[in-house]
This record gives C-alpha cells, structure tokens and sequence, in this order.
C-alpha cells in the first residue's frame, strides 16, 4: 500500500502515520510506503528514521505554493509505483478580523487547505492507471459549520475543501478515485496552542461547546483512517463533533 501524507509531521497527520505503522508491524500484509510532503527538510528526515523498516521518501514541498506541486510531485513519484491512499492533514489555523484579512494571508489559506488538494488529485489522476483505486481523506473542520467570530479565513478555505469532496466526488469515481473528508470539533494537536495561550484552562473550558472534552489525535486518526478504507461512500463529510451542537 502506498500512502501519500501531508500534515504528517505533526498532529493527527502524524497519528494517521504511526497508526499504519502500528498496523504494519502487526500485520502479515505486505510493507507499506509512505510519501510525505513536508515543508521542513529536518522534520522530513526525522520522519525517514521515525518509519524505519518501511521505506518513507520525503518530498519537500511549502503547500502554500500550490503552483510548485505539479512539477514536484510528478518527479517524485515518477520511479514509485502508483499512489493507494491520499490522505491529507495539513492545515494552519488564523484567528483574526475581517478587517485585518489581507489579500496574501486569506490566500496562504486558501491554498494549503484547498488550492493545494486540487493540484495533488490532479497530479496523481494523471499518473495512476485508469482501473487503479485512489483512496483519498483530507482534514475539514467543525469550525466551517458551526462558525465563529475571528475565524472567517479558515472556516471559508474549509468549506472550499469540503465543496471539493462534495461536488467532485461522482466525477471522480467515474475515474477510479473514492473522496471523504473527516470535519473534526477541537482536536488535543499543537494547533491549539493559541486557544492554551489566551485560556490556561481552555481543556476543561472547552466543555462548555464540546461536552465530550477534547478528542486525542490518535482517536481523529483512526475515524481518519475508517473514513478512508470505506468502500461505501464517497463524498461525505464526516462530523467526529464530540458532542459539540451543529
Ligand atoms: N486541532 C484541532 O482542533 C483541529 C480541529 C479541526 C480540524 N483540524 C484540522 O486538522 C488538520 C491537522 O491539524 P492538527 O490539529 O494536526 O495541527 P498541527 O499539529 O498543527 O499539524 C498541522 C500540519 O500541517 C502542516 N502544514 C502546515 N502548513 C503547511 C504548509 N504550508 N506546507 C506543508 N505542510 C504544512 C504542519 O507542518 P509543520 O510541522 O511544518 O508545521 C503540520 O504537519 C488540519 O487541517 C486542521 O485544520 C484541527
């Protein structure tokens, strides 16, 4: 099986990841690949050892330039055979006025949480084999439902990811390609470290909207990684809420 992952080095992304190695090293299936595009060179090569015995090919990649994926990632997996499951993690957080969005920062995040997702399924739609099965998952959140003050730039680039899975998702299967996205409430990553910084006890408070209490990585990870073996359904949002209202 061969995994192309973003957001891997962090997170649930990097739940996802130690999930399969979990499974990997108990299973008698045959080893997994694993390609990871990551912006940090470090992280990259701290990941190759992290996944060791299985082979992991790092791609160095800033996913908010989404116009550098097609001739980067064509040329990184030209020699691999094709790509099994995509699952896509990667995602920054901007908690700030509409009146401060400028311009550039409204499209960084636009293109990490979407312009970026359409160039890769473009990419790998190209070289896979028509038959081959494309398995694909990518990270939405809560927050692009149930909305928020301050939080107008993610919760739109959200919804264009979620418009991507919707809407796409019959073209898609007509090649071959199955698309889900997991919409998660608040999730115990370094992504809320903001949220930690202006509440001490933002944990516990987080009850108040979230009555289960933060979800772990590990838990997001595997509602990641059911999402992504469906054979079922395609085009759905999957709201892992933690009893937060919607
Ligand atoms: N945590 C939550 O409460 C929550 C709730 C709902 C949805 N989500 C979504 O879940 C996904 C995973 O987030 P997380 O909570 O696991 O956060 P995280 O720990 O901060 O991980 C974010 C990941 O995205 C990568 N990334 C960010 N910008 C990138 C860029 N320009 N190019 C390449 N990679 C980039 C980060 O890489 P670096 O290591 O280089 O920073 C990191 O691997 C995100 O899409 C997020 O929006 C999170």
């Amino acid at each position: 099986m061969h995994y192309l992952l973003t957001g891997a080095t962090s997170g649930i992304g990097k739940a996802f990841l130690d999930l399969q190695l979990t499974q990997a090293s108990n299973a008698s299936a045959s080893a997994p690949i694993f390609t990871v595009i990551a912006r940090n060179a470090a992280k990259l090569s701290e990941l190759a050892t992290h996944c060791q015995p299985y082979s992991c090919h790092g791609i160095n990649l800033d996913l908010a330039h989404p116009e550098l994926i097609a001739p980067t990632v064509t040329e990184a997996l030209k020699d691999l055979p094709p790509v099994d499951r995509l699952v896509y993690c990667a995602g920054i957080t901007r908690i700030e006025a509409v009146t401060k969005l400028t311009y550039p920062k409204n499209l960084e995040m636009m293109s990490i949480c979407y312009f970026s997702l359409v160039e890769l399924m473009r990419v790998l739609v190209a070289l896979k084999p028509e038959s081959h099965l494309l398995k694909v998952a990518v990270v939405s959140a809560m927050a692009a439902t149930t909305g928020a003050a301050y939080t107008v730039s993610y919760s739109a680039a959200k919804k264009a990811l979620e418009t991507l899975v919707r809407f796409g998702a019959q073209e898609l299967l007509t090649q071959n390609v199955f698309i889900n996205a997991l919409a998660p409430a608040y999730v115990d990553t370094p992504m809320l470290k903001f949220n930690r910084l202006i509440d001490r006890n933002f944990a516990q408070n987080v009850t108040q909207v979230q009555p289960l209490g933060l979800i772990s990585p590990q838990t997001a990870a595997q509602e990641l990684a059911e999402l992504l073996e469906s054979t079922s359904c395609t085009g759905t949002i999957r709201y892992l809420n933690g009893g937060m209202r919607y």
